[in-house]
């Protein structure tokens, strides 16, 4: 059968599609723990992109000198491919994920991937590990671009070589069930005006994870970020954008130089005015937040992104236990109507905007 993609695909080597057909699903699939036994790989060298292979998953073999691992010259991006009912892979918005890696690349003085690279490395990866795209509820093929500075030396400089690589890893949801509550983190900062924190960088995530240790240690799931400058105003949770509906509007941060793009969060706004549900995205100062809160005048929070699609949040909490909880969502919260409408256009069930499904399965 042909499939529906305007590229040809990368070719997929016998023992390796013999691996892909021998995958045996594992409980609890988990999010990320997984991995499919084939990647995409293309080099980087010469000003010039060499042609994306399948290669067999393993370990990648580095210089301990390379830039990457000393100066932190890498980006990624988080995406995911659905199965749909007629047996097709999708991904959702891919246009959106290959514009923002290479905003990422050009904050890190890195190359751009060229469209069709990116596009036909994909469409070969989900047309191929289709048997691997689970269908549970809130399940999905979890894709993994990255893109990594491979020159050796200890000088600061930017490097000519880089590796772009997309690893797949069949996934369930991004949090486990129960109440979500986020640590407001009055300490450190995630990103600052000017830095990397709008884009999909490994050092943002990495200069979070203390903060996450310590939100896990009093008892909460996330940690909810404040800017650099005023420790003041929301930015976004650990991985994922912040939303909360206050007195009948939904409310989110502007998007800034420190604050993600987030690809649910465009589909989050534009479906939601879809319902003429107002959408304001403007900076929300902490303390209106939590007086809101206190005041009955905050309906709902929650997170999203690409892994956690859209999740309740429960509560924030301080670090000397205070916590500032919203009312328990109900299948009438904004947030798990949005949540399902999302899903079923991720998985074909309801037509998505134009742009949004790009089908990658048989004829
Ligand atoms: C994603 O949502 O795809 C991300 O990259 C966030 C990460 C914390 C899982």
């Amino acid at each position: 059968m042909a499939p529906i993609v305007s590229r040809p695909l990368l070719p997929l080597a016998p023992h390796l599609k013999q691996a892909v057909a021998s995958y045996q699903r594992q409980e609890p699939l988990g999010f990320g723990q997984v991995m499919a036994p084939v990647m995409v790989r293309a080099d980087y060298s010469n000003g010039e992109w060499s042609m994306p292979e399948l290669v067999p998953y393993q370990g990648l073999t580095l210089d301990p000198a390379c830039k990457s691992l000393h100066y932190g010259q890498q980006v990624f991006e988080g995406m995911k491919a659905f199965a749909l009912e007629t047996g097709e892979g999708a991904l959702f918005r891919p246009q959106m994920n290959l514009a923002r890696l290479n905003d990422s690349a050009a904050r890190m003085a890195m190359p751009a991937v060229p469209s069709e690279l990116f596009m036909q490395s994909l469409e070969s990866l989900v047309w191929h590990l289709q048997p691997m795209i689970p269908r549970g509820p809130n399940e999905s093929l979890y894709l993994r671009p990255l893109m990594l500075a491979t020159d050796v030396g200890l000088s600061l400089k930017p490097s000519t070589s880089y590796v772009f690589l997309v690893i797949a890893s069949p996934s369930g949801g991004y949090f486990a069930a129960g109440k979500v509550t986020a640590l407001i983190e009055r300490r450190d900062c995630r990103a600052a005006p000017g830095g990397t924190g709008a884009y999909k960088v490994a050092g943002n995530y990495g200069a979070g994870i203390r903060a996450d240790i310590k939100a896990t240690q009093r008892g909460c799931q996330q940690t909810l970020w404040l800017d650099a400058v005023h420790k003041s105003y929301i930015e976004e949770f650990s991985g994922m954008n912040f939303f909360a509906v206050v007195d009948g509007e939904l409310c989110t941060p502007s998007v800034s130089d420190s604050v993600l793009r987030g690809v649910t969060r465009d589909s989050v706004i534009q479906l939601a005015r879809g319902r003429n549900i107002p959408v304001a995205e403007k900076p929300l100062h902490i303390d209106e937040l939590l007086a809101a809160i206190k005041r009955g005048l905050c309906a709902e929070m929650f997170a999203c992104g690409t892994a956690a699609v859209i999740t309740p949040v429960d509560a924030l909490a301080e670090i000397d236990g205070t916590t500032y909880e919203v009312p328990p969502s109900t299948p009438s919260s904004l947030s798990l109507i949005l949540r399902d409408q999302l899903m079923a256009m991720q998985t074909g069930r309801q037509v998505a905007p134009d742009g949004w499904l790009h089908r990658v399965g048989h004829t």
